[in-house]
């Protein structure tokens, strides 16, 4: 036994230092970005995706490339208003191609969400609920929808951005009529319905240390001391070019010294103006590598996860007029400086 343990971990060892000597050796880094990452000894580099941008042949050939992607997220379709359009009326086609593409392929599964304010179907947003009534409804979908995915997803955004960035709750339908007792609620239901997912909750503007990490790491320390599963904080990371907190690293170790572990979960980092310049694409390298090499530098983080990979189809745009160029690979799948960011953030 101990032997092929050792034989085990003398082929992890030496896959690891391939990666690192074909990475050195490599002057336009590219050996994929999810080789950089486990070489580097973590779980995976993903990426979210819509299974609609899949027709776009150059498109799914990147997605599909276990050296450029460990991990997929769905986008959209795993959301309240596709998985529960009806009141108990639950549907997992669009949710199950995204599931059925990472089977096939051998990649990691992130679920996103089962609790959010926004993409709620209209019978809920548009509904009056008793308090009970909420808590049933809330505690259905999240055990139904978990259970769908059991034994397929590593970690579930349970709770999906609960917070203001001033650190208060998020006024929603769910906070209105249940106050923050939804939180404990919907990560139960959760742990009931597949045991060994991690179970998260994923923010925004929770990057560097302030009112809103507070709040949530407040959050954490009181789901932990009354015995409510927890097993990660989800750091969205939508960042802008030159504005990564310097914190960053810091505010991970706090997380993490709370005995859960840490993800990027939904990077992306934007140009306030168009186009980019030579400094400002310069400047967005760095900052990838910045925020991968804090990642690194934690060992409770466990991976990283971009909001899509190419900005052909990145969400910025249509959120914020006149700003984008946010991902590493450009519209014309031309990898930009920020893709070497990110094995530079890994391997050094
Ligand atoms: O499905 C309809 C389609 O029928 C309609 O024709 C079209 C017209 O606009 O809209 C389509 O819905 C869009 C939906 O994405 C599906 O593509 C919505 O308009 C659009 O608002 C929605 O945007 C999504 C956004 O969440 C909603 O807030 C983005 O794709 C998605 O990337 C984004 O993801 C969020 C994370 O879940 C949470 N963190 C922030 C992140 C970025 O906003």
């Amino acid at each position: 036994m101990v032997f092929f343990l050792g034989i085990l971990a003398l082929g992890v060892f030496l896959v690891a230092t391939a990666a690192r000597a074909a990475l050195e050796q490599s002057s336009d880094f590219q050996v994929g970005l999810n080789v950089a990452a486990q070489a580097a000894q973590k779980l995976y580099f993903g990426t979210a995706t819509n299974a609609d941008q899949w027709t776009d042949k150059t498109y799914f050939d990147i997605l599909k490339d276990d050296s450029e992607f460990g991990q997929i997220t769905a986008a959209n379709v795993m959301k309240w208003f596709d998985t529960e359009p009806e009141p108990s009326v639950f549907n997992f086609t669009d949710g199950d191609v995204i599931a059925d593409f990472v089977k096939a392929t051998g990649k990691r599964l992130r679920g996103h969400n089962c609790v959010w304010y926004n993409q709620l179907p209209d019978w809920l947003s548009n509904g009056t609920f008793t308090a009970p009534e909420l808590a049933f409804i809330v505690e259905r979908h999240c055990f139904t929808l978990v259970s769908h995915y059991r034994g397929q997803v590593y970690s579930w955004d349970v709770i999906n951005e609960p917070f203001n960035d001033d650190g208060t709750y998020r006024v929603d339908i769910f906070f209105n009529t249940l106050n923050t007792s939804y939180i404990p609620l919907a990560l139960k239901a959760a742990r009931r319905a597949d045991p060994h997912t991690k179970l998260y909750i994923n923010d925004y503007n929770i990057e560097g240390i302030g009112a809103k990490a507070t709040a949530l790491k407040e959050l954490v320390r009181s789901l932990k001391a009354s015995g409510v599963p927890i097993d990660g904080v989800g750091i969205q990371s939508h960042l802008t070019v030159g504005g990564v907190p310097a914190t960053l690293q810091q505010n991970m170790a706090e997380f993490t010294a709370l005995g859960i572990e840490v993800a990027i979960t939904e990077l992306d980092i934007r140009f306030t103006a168009l186009p980019p310049t030579a400094a400002g694409l310069a400047q967005q390298k760095a900052d990838y590598a910045t925020v991968v090499a804090a990642c690194n530098a934690v060992p409770g983080c466990v991976g990283v996860t971009v909001w899509d990979f190419t900005d052909k189809y990145s969400w910025v745009p249509s959120t914020f007029p006149g700003q984008g160029a946010a991902c590493p690979w450009d519209e014309n799948y031309v990898k930009k400086p920020a893709y070497a960011g990110i094995t530079e953030g890994f391997l050094g």
